[in-house]
């Protein structure tokens, strides 16, 4: 059984990938509403409230854990030697993927805490050489927990703030937009509108892979939510 977990609804659109690619596997999602959102608290509180959802996870049953968070997954090597041996982060998958299809100018869009960590731009700089900048949106994660997605249009407020967090990505002329939050990819289609001709990646997306590429897909497909 796989664990999968986030904040909140972020973690959704990698446990959809992952369904995706392993429709046998039984997989167990744990949003963690109570102590929502990841991306506005220390460090040390982010690193305590990822060991109790993969403790949570592993009593349950899950051997392997994707860490559908990209605030969690910058304290990755933080974590106690066991639950760093069972999770899979997402910072590193996504900046390879990155890496494979941009000229050389990378943007971040991330939350508060991901960005103070910069792990998206020392990962990227561990990868290859390329310009990085990052931004804090944390407003969209709440956009988002709030009901906002590709399948709706976007309110004239919703969209005016989408637009204004875009626009240092606009000008930075970045031919690639990392979508380092998992709460982003649900907004992707308006995303993309606002940046035509921009490479995005969802580390959902290159995390599920990850762990896909290592795991066996057998089970009995069941998706339970904690
Ligand atoms: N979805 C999470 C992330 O990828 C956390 C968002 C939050 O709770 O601030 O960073």
């Amino acid at each position: 059984m796989i664990g999968i977990f986030d904040s909140g609804v972020g973690g959704l659109t990698a446990l959809a990938e992952l369904r995706r690619l392993m429709p046998h596997t039984d997989m167990i999602y744990l949003a963690d509403r109570e102590h929502a959102p990841y991306g506005t608290k220390c460090e040390d509180e982010i690193l305590a409230l990822s060991e109790s959802c993969i403790e949570r996870l592993a009593k349950t049953g899950a051997e392997k854990i994707l860490i559908a968070c990209c605030t969690a997954s910058t304290l990755h090597s933080r974590l106690t030697e066991g639950a760093r041996r069972i999770t899979t982060p997402i910072i590193a998958p996504a900046a390879r993927a990155a890496h494979r299809v941009s000229r050389g100018k990378i943007a971040v869009i991330a939350t508060e805490a991901t960005v103070r960590s910069h792990a998206f731009r020392r990962e990227l700089l561990s990868v290859g050489r390329c310009e990085v900048a990052e931004y804090a949106t944390q407003e969209l994660v709440s956009m988002v927990e709030g009901g906002a997605s590709d399948k709706k249009p976007l309110t004239s407020e919703q969209k005016g703030l989408l637009s204004r967090l875009l626009e240092p990505v606009r000008a930075s002329r970045a031919d690639t937009l990392i979508l380092g939050c998992t709460h982003f990819p649900h907004l992707r289609g308006h995303i993309a509108a606002m940046l035509p001709g921009v490479n995005l990646i969802s580390p959902s997306r290159e995390g599920a892979l990850e762990i896909a590429k290592s795991t066996e897909d057998r089970g009995g497909g069941r998706t339970v939510f904690l």
